[in-house]
């Protein structure tokens, strides 16, 4: 029986977050350049969102490219900004109904980059079966200093006291504010590290990492998270008996 058959389609996930890590390796591995990993790389969001999309998960954030990516050597910042671009098909989000939405700093992308990212934006804003969020010079460090300088910046203006400082008032401030937290995390290509990505809203989610390199991963590797995600019992600090009288309730 495939995982797509044992997973219940009625304890979904509703958003899963994903480190699409493994294209550099995956080219290597076939004596390609690194630019043809991220090229396979994305014909592999294409499977996946619409796979995602098509079980019923209503929010996907994909990382795309961190802070740090932007350290790589210049020639491969360049290719990844140009694959952005021709990326920016709206097919694969218009065939979906699934609306784009971008996390991170946009104002450090090359201005053509910005205009077609967010011509889909503008285009897609209607949609609502589902969400993507591409997280795209992203990092949580960075995002969690801005939240910082907004919530210090309400404060010192008087229209909000430190007593009302709450949870929800950090949640809210992030870039992620209109989607609920990642109940599932997923990391291709082998590494057990978050690498700088949603520090925050991650404090309470299932954790699946896989060695299948980016370009590998498929509708059954995406079902097979799911459905590990599925056995796991979520205590949140509870007991297991605990648990188990709530959900009996
Ligand atoms: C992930 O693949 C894509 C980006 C970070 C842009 P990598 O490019 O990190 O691939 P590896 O980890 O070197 O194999
Ligand atoms: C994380 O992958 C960033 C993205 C997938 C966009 P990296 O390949 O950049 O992460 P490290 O360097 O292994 O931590
Ligand atoms: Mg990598």
């Amino acid at each position: 029986m495939s995982y797509k058959e044992k997973i219940d389609t009625n304890r979904l996930p509703s958003h899963i977050a994903i480190i699409m890590d493994g294209n550099g390796r995956w080219a290597k591995e076939r004596n390609l350049p690194r630019t043809e990993g991220h090229r396979a790389g994305v014909k592999t969001v294409r499977e996946i969102v619409s796979a995602a999309v098509a079980l019923g998960v209503k929010y996907l954030t994909l990382y795309t490219f961190s802070t740090e990516n932007w350290k790589r050597p210049v020639q491969e910042v360049k290719a990844l900004m140009q694959l952005l671009i021709e990326s920016m098909d709206e097919d694969i989000f218009m065939n979906n109904g699934v609306k784009l939405r971008i996390i991170g700093d946009m104002d450090r992308l090359p201005l053509p980059v910005q205009m077609s990212i967010n011509r889909l934006v503008r285009k897609t804003e209607n949609n609502t079966r589902a969400t993507v969020a591409l997280a795209i010079s992203y990092s949580s460090r960075w995002e969690i200093t801005e939240a910082v300088k907004q919530i210090s910046a309400r404060v010192l203006k008087g229209e909000l006291s430190l007593d009302n400082i709450t949870e929800e008032t950090v949640s809210s401030s992030l870039t992620t504010n209109f989607m609920p937290d990642p109940e599932l995390l997923i990391r291709t290509g082998g590494e057990y590290r978050i690498s700088n990505y949603l520090l925050w809203q991650i404090s309470y989610s299932e954790l699946y990492f896989t060695n299948a390199y980016w370009p590998d991963m498929n509708e059954e590797e995406l079902c097979h998270a799911i459905y590990e995600y599925q056995q796991r019992e979520r205590r949140f600090g509870l007991t297991g008996d605990q648990v188990a009288t709530e959900s009996k309730k």
